[in-house]
C-alpha cells in the first residue's frame, strides 16, 4: 500500500491563515512583526531561501529586510550589522543565512544576535533552553518537522526515532525535539556503522544528510514515518535524501520534496517572528502597567 503524504504546502495554507491573524492583531496594536534576513555572499540555494522568506513575509503581513553583504564582508561588518537590528525597533527577528564564508565566524555572529530576536534558535541561550527542556525558540526546521509527524495521529510515547545527520540546524534540535516527545532518539552521521540497521528499526525516521537517494526502501520499517529534510539537485531537478518512489510503497507517512519540510521551515520562521513580536508587545504592556 503506498503511503500517506505529509503536504507541507497544505499545512503551510492553513497555519499562515493563523499567523496572518495574530500579525494583523499585532500590527492594530502598533507592533508589526519584523523580520531581517543577512545573507553574506551570493550562495545560490540561500538566494532561493532568503526569496522564499521574503514572499512569506508579504503573504503574513511581516514586515521584511533583506540585507545583501558581498562575499569578502569581514567579522566586524557582519557583526555590525547584527548589531545595528539588535537596535532597530521594527525589527523583531533576525535570521543569518548559513552556511556562511569559510572566513567568517558563524558562532561568534550568532551569539551577536540578541536571544529574544533570534528566530532560528541558534543563539546559545535558546540551543541551552532546548537541551534543557525549557520553553525557548524551537528551530525552524525541526519545528516544522515535529508538526507534520504529529499530524500523523500516532501516539510519540515509546517510539524509535532514528535521525540521519547531526548538524546543528537540524540533526541536534530535532533530537531535542523527538526527546522532549518521549521518543528514544538515535542519531546517525558519517561514521554510523551499518546505517540501515538502525534506521530499520525506525518508527520515525528523519533523513537530513544533503544527499539524494540515500534512503533506499530496504532502509525503511514498513508503516514507518518519513520526514525528508534533504534539498538537493540531481539534473536540474530538486529531490531530498530519500528515494520518494520506492520508499512511499514502504512508509506509512512520507513527505514530499520539494512541497514538504522547506515549506514547513519558512512558516515556522513566520510563526517564530510573530511569536517575537507578541513577547515585546507583552513586555511593553506589563512594563506601562
Ligand atoms: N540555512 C539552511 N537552513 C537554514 C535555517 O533554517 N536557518 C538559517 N539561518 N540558515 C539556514
Amino acid at each position: 500500500m503506498s503511503a500517506q503524504i505529509l503536504d507541507g504546502k497544505k499545512f503551510s495554507e492553513t497555519l499562515r491563515k493563523d499567523i496572518a491573524g495574530r500579525v494583523g492583531a499585532l500590527t492594530r496594536q502598533g507592533m508589526q512583526p519584523g523580520l531581517a534576513v543577512i545573507l553574506v555572499g551570493n550562495d545560490p540555494a540561500s538566494e532561493i531561501y532568503v526569496r522564499n522568506k521574503e514572499n512569506g513575509c508579504a503573504e503574513v503581513g511581516i514586515h521584511s529586510e533583506s540585507i545583501r553583504m558581498p562575499e569578502n564582508t569581514s567579522q566586524e561588518a557582519l557583526e555590525a550589522e547584527i548589531e545595528r537590528l539588535n537596535a532597530d525597533d521594527r525589527i523583531h527577528g533576525i535570521l543569518v543565512q548559513l552556511p556562511l564564508p569559510a572566513h567568517l565566524d558563524e558562532s561568534a555572529a550568532l551569539a551577536k544576535i540578541l536571544p529574544e530576536k533570534d528566530v532560528d534558535g541558534f543563539h546559545l541561550i535558546n540551543a541551552g533552553r532546548m537541551m534543557n527542556g525549557e520553553k525557548g525558540v524551537e528551530a525552524c526546521t525541526p519545528k516544522g518537522a515535529l508538526y507534520m509527524i504529529r499530524q500523523t495521529g500516532i501516539d510519540l510515547n515509546g517510539k524509535d526515532a532514528v535521525i540521519i545527520g547531526r548538524s546543528n540546524i537540524v540533526g541536534k534540535p530535532m533530537a531535542m525535539l523527538l526527546l522532549r516527545e518521549n521518543c528514544t532518539v538515535t542519531v546517525c552521521h558519517s561514521r554510523t556503522r551499518n546505517l540501515a540497521e538502525h534506521t530499520r528499526r525506525a518508527d520515525i525516521l528523519v533523513a537530513a544528510v544533503g544527499r539524494a537517494g540515500l534512503v533506499t526502501a530496504d532502509m525503511v520499517k514498513p508503516g514507518a514515518v518519513v520526514i525528508d529534510v534533504g534539498i538537493n539537485r540531481v539534473n536540474g531537478k530538486v529531490c531530498g535524501d530519500v528515494d520518494f518512489e520506492a520508499v512511499k510503497e514502504v512508509a506509512g507517512w512520507i513527505t514530499p520534496v520539494p512541497g514538504g519540510v522547506g515549506k514547513m521551515t519558512i512558516t515556522m520562521l513566520l510563526e517564530n517572528t510573530a511569536e517575537a513580536a507578541e513577547r515585546k508587545l507583552a513586555l511593553c504592556t506589563e512594563a506601562r502597567k
